[in-house]
């Protein structure tokens, strides 16, 4: 199935020394050509590990999945859909970029950008919380990346701070989308002028992590692109709060307290991200604010979101 549909193929151009003519090669690449060094990552059927090309000493993040784990765990699906996810995604702002992908006889490679500032969970247990203007700063390239994978008919399921990855310059890189969904080819708006995002893509499988999974994928089965808002949500409580709002001893109990919406500002908790928290942590879908209602928020109200030029911004000092 896997075959070498797809694999790394880059043109080498090669220009003859004595009559400087200049041919050019399909190069396949492969393991050989990369030097493996220090783990990034873990995941529950990949590990990441940093790569660093032999021939231009460009550095990866090199996801490797072991095929017998993926069929035996019954997991190829999930390698499917992040490979077709993250091409459809490619060089989309704010989305990690796949530019290669391999195998061999034991493992499935798939060379990513590398996003040397570790990743959001990271940066919020080392700082405890962020202040307003850092919470704007990084909540506004998430909440865009979240617009732009939607636009291209991609629900990532799984929006939680080790998925929030920081490249070089401190922007935010979405990662991991094994378990997203790609919904079938479709018109961005409807005759009636109905955004694609009020249509019921709905699918059954649960996917997710415990503190961000939305009410009504607990309640009915179901989500549809607004259970990334919920997330999204969660996550810029978290940011604020230094803790996810909902969080118990157990998944059992955190499931409790989602479909309750049960949970608690901290003290000092700015007022201003509070009306926003509040309008996202809703449990009917329905009522929970849209993507452009967001950015339409008075707490991105500073925030140019037109033609991408949230992305241009210079990151804040934290604290
Ligand atoms: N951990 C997981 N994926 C990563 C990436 N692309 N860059 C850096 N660290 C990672």
């Amino acid at each position: 199935e896997w075959a070498d549909r797809g694999a790394a193929k880059i043109i080498k151009e090669v220009v003859d020394p004595t009559t400087g003519e200049l041919t050019k090669h399909v190069v396949k690449m492969g393991i050989k050509d990369f030097k493996f060094g220090e783990q990034l990552g873990d995941g529950s059927y990949s590990s990441v590990v940093l790569a660093t090309a032999r021939d231009s000493g460009k550095k990866y993040a090199v996801k490797v999945l072991s095929k017998e784990y993926l069929i035996r765990q019954k997991k190829v699906k999930y390698v499917t859909v992040e490979k077709l996810a993250l091409q459809k995604l490619n060089g989309t702002k704010g989305i990690i970029r796949l530019f290669f992908t391999f195998q061999d006889e034991a493992s499935l490679y798939f060379l990513l950008e590398y996003a040397p500032h570790s990743d959001f969970l990271a940066l919020i247990k080392k700082y405890g919380s962020l202040n307003e203007q850092c919470a704007r700063y990084y909540a506004s390239q998430i909440i865009d990346a979240v617009d732009s994978l939607h636009t291209i008919g991609i629900i990532h399921r799984d929006i939680k701070p080790e998925n929030i990855l920081l490249d070089k310059d401190m922007k935010v890189k979405l990662t991991d989308f094994g378990t997203a969904k790609i919904l079938p080819e479709e018109p961005s708006n409807d005759a009636d002028g109905k955004p694609y995002f009020d249509l019921n893509a709905r699918s059954k499988s649960f996917v997710g992590t415990a503190e961000y999974v939305s009410p009504e994928l607990l309640n009915d089965s179901y989500t549809d692109s607004r259970c990334d808002i919920w997330a999204f949500g969660c996550i810029l409580f978290q940011m604020v709060a230094g803790k996810p709002p909902f969080k118990a001893s157990n998944e059992y109990l955190t499931f409790q307290k989602v479909m309750k919406v049960q949970y608690a500002f901290t003290a000092g908790f700015p007022q201003i991200i509070k009306d926003l928290v509040k309008k996202l942590l809703v449990k009917e879908p329905n009522d929970r604010l849209t993507i452009e209602q967001i950015k339409a928020h008075i707490f991105f109200q500073s925030v140019n979101f037109d033609n991408g030029s949230v992305w241009d911004d210079d990151p804040p000092e934290i604290q």
